[in-house]
């Protein structure tokens, strides 16, 4: 493992890295450190081109000491898949989504847990606890099932309901609040000081995001280490955009890419879009949204800790922040299905709302490299499509189509 000390992202500070650490003393998330040449030495292209096709091909980017600590549901690099048609109709010739619902659990959300809890349990965690608002419940119940490490999660109680089943049938202790993902995370900081368990809650410990940074190293691999010029992320919490700039921060430092990076997106929804009027307003962290609601349940983040990290990654590539609306959403979803296949998530169908208007307004060009990041299966939002087929007799014939 070639980690060499924890460092606040705001204030520089640096921990020793082989104690449960969480916040900085200044109150910012604890970034990982790694000895990059040494990684350098370690690894080559090559040799990463023979390993398995999981997201443990990238071990010495990643923060777990010893491999038999290693918690894995088979998480496997996950397809990259050129939107043939729906690209050129849209007058992006070189569009293409990277489907994260290939995860265990439906969602990219299990890359942070799979490198979440594997580091826990090498620490010793015995109980963790997290508010979520779904999606990241459900992984990190199965991995904590997996790793037999205690997991408490709490979520609004409007989250799908899927999530909720799945950290049921895993026996996890699954709570809901009336109240949002801000009210789940009170409750869990409040149990955390009285019982001594570990808070998982997002960016609140460092390693959530080492594992969503293979999300940045295997779409550089799958891209040849030639980055594309745009990837558009749906942003919530801001983790997965955060960990895609760091491992191309670390890539770029190791000299597998050149200096230039490609241009990172952050779509939110209309209802819960914090970050967008930060960015709209150049400032350098976002306010509370108040009355936050969206379709895509997992942008429903009011306030996040690493609001001031997702701006940086933005500005330092020069990309931009998005808003799209509920009914495009829903609009994007429809048309991928029925032009492409795949059934997104509205997470990541608000990818391709966000590329729509960007390709219109000219900010993304004809000849760039367009990269969508849907972070999830539909099939853990049957609610977002209403079927009403024609109902037959034994008798009936078919028509003609
Ligand atoms: C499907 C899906 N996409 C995107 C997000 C936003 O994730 P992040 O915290 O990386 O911004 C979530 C978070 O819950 C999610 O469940
Ligand atoms: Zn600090």
């Amino acid at each position: 493992m070639f980690v060499t000390h924890l460092e606040c992202s705001k204030c520089r500070l640096t921990y020793e890295s082989e104690r449960i650490m969480h916040l900085c003393t200044c109150g910012a998330p604890l970034l990982v450190c790694y000895d990059l040449d040494q990684v350098k030495n370690a690894v080559s292209k090559e040799v990463l081109g023979t390993r398995e096709p999981t997201l443990w091909r990238y071990r010495e980017w990643l923060p777990i000491r010893q491999d038999e600590n290693i918690v894995s549901l088979g998480e496997p690099m996950t397809p990259v898949i050129p939107l043939r048609k729906l690209g050129p109709e849209l007058g992006m010739p070189h569009l293409f989504m990277k489907d994260e619902g290939m995860l265990p659990t439906g969602t990219f959300k299990a890359r942070g847990a799979a490198v979440g809890v594997s580091r826990a349990r090498e620490l010793g965690v015995q109980v963790l606890a997290l508010p979520t608002n779904g999606n990241a419940g459900a992984a990190w119940a199965a991995y904590c099932q997996a790793a037999e490490v205690r997991a408490v999660v709490v979520m609004p109680a409007d989250s799908p309901a899927i999530n909720q089943k799945e950290c049921t049938i895993t026996g996890a202790s699954l709570y809901l609040v009336n109240g949002g993902i801000g009210d789940a995370g009170k409750i869990v900081t409040r149990a955390v000081e009285e019982f001594g368990w570990y808070n998982a809650s997002t960016l609140r410990e460092p390693y959530r995001i080492e594992g969503k940074k293979t999300m940045g190293l295997e779409l550089l691999e799958q891209f040849s280490w030639q980055p594309p010029d745009v990837i558009i992320y749906p942003t919530g919490g801001g983790v997965g955009i955060i960990g895609i700039y760091k491992a191309l921060e670390e890539l770029r430092s190791m000299e597998w890419i050149g200096e230039k990076l490609p241009r990172l997106v952050a779509v939110q929804s209309t209802g819960c879009a914090p970050i967008v009027k930060a960015w709209r307003e150049q400032q350098k962290e976002s306010q509370f949204w108040e009355n936050a609601q969206t379709i895509a349940f997992g942008l429903t983040v009011p306030h996040a800790l690493g609001d001031f990290l997702v701006l940086e990654a933005i500005h330092k590539t020069n990309g931009c922040a998005v808003a799209v609306s509920d009914q495009e959403i829903l609009e994007a979803q429809r048309l991928l299905a029925q032009r492409e296949g795949p059934f997104i998530c509205p997470e990541g169908a608000a990818t391709l709302s966000a590329a729509m208007r960007l390709a219109e307004e000219g900010w993304i060009t004809s000849r760039e490299r367009v990269l969508l990041l849907n972070t999830g299966a539909g099939l853990k939002y049957p609610e977002t499509v209403q079927a009403d087929p024609p109902v037959l007799e034994p008798d009936d014939r078919l028509p003609d189509e």
